[in-house]
């Protein structure tokens, strides 16, 4: 008895998994890869009036390229992405997610497209160091790495905000003691003027940053790594990265 119901369970596992297409081949079929992004988030995903841009924009649109897909945003606010990811609502996010522990249990992550970290930006004479911040009011975006980071690693107080870049009014208008995001997202407001009085701080938290997948679809993240494969070689990553960063900022 035993032995034939483990029979027939292994017989409805092997036909369900073969009836069962990829999702790649759809995505293939149609020819449209569904994305999802913040677009709140300068100079990754944001927009320019009513354009959606920016360096991993357009560096998904170039590795779509590669897969011969054509790459359809949708924009979400940013802690509701991999919720939706996990809903089948579009295939992939490309928001600078940090590969973290936590996330890989619930979405798959391409190799990543760059390399970063979190840094700490305070009024002139405030914080610069995790030392420093002691039990201060740090603020965050929603859903970030850096909430995560904070929460494990300091005694500060969180406060959350639903972009990153909203906590800047509030350190401006000193309701909290420092902000913490990325680095070459600070880099960006400086170049633009918008940090006066402000001061930022080196890398206090390393990230590694990846488009994620819903977990079990193997084929497209070996499409995606592939695609992201081929331009970081054939000089199409180091064009774009130079064009905002002035540098190359892949993993190294
Ligand atoms: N790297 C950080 C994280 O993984 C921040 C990402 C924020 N991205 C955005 N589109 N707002 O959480």
């Amino acid at each position: 008895m035993k032995f034939i119901s483990l029979f027939l369970t292994g017989l409805i596992v092997s036909i369900s998994a073969r009836a069962l297409p990829s999702r790649f081949d759809d995505i293939r079929k149609s020819g449209v890869l569904h994305a999802a992004t913040e677009g709140a988030f300068p100079p990754f995903n944001y927009f320019r009036g009513k354009d959606l841009g920016g360096f991993e924009i357009e560096l998904t649109n170039e590795i779509g390229k590669r897969m011969g897909l054509k790459v359809d945003w949708k924009t979400y606010a940013f802690d509701s992405l991999l919720i939706g990811l996990g809903q089948h609502r579009y295939d992939i996010v490309a928001a600078s997610h940090a590969v973290t522990p936590e996330r890989a249990l619930a979405v798959d992550f391409a190799n990543p497209h760059y390399c970063t970290g979190g840094v700490i930006l305070s009024r002139v004479g405030g914080p610069q160091t995790i030392k420093d911040l002691g039990s201060k009011v740090v603020a965050v975006g929603v859903g970030t790495s850096y909430a995560q980071f904070l929460a494990k690693q300091t005694n500060v107080e969180v406060k959350t905000y639903p972009k990153d870049l909203d906590g800047i009014q509030a350190l401006l208008a000193k309701k909290v003691d420092a902000l913490m995001t990325d680095k070459f997202v600070v880099l960006e407001l400086k170049k633009e003027g918008k940090l006066p009085g402000l001061q930022y701080s080196d890398i206090v938290e390393q990230e590694k940053i990846a488009i994620a997948v819903h977990k079990g679809e193997p084929a497209l993240l070996a499409a995606l790594n592939k695609g992201l494969e081929k331009v970081l070689a054939d000089g199409t990553y180091t064009k774009l990265s130079e064009k905002y960063f002035g540098e190359d900022i892949r993993c190294k």
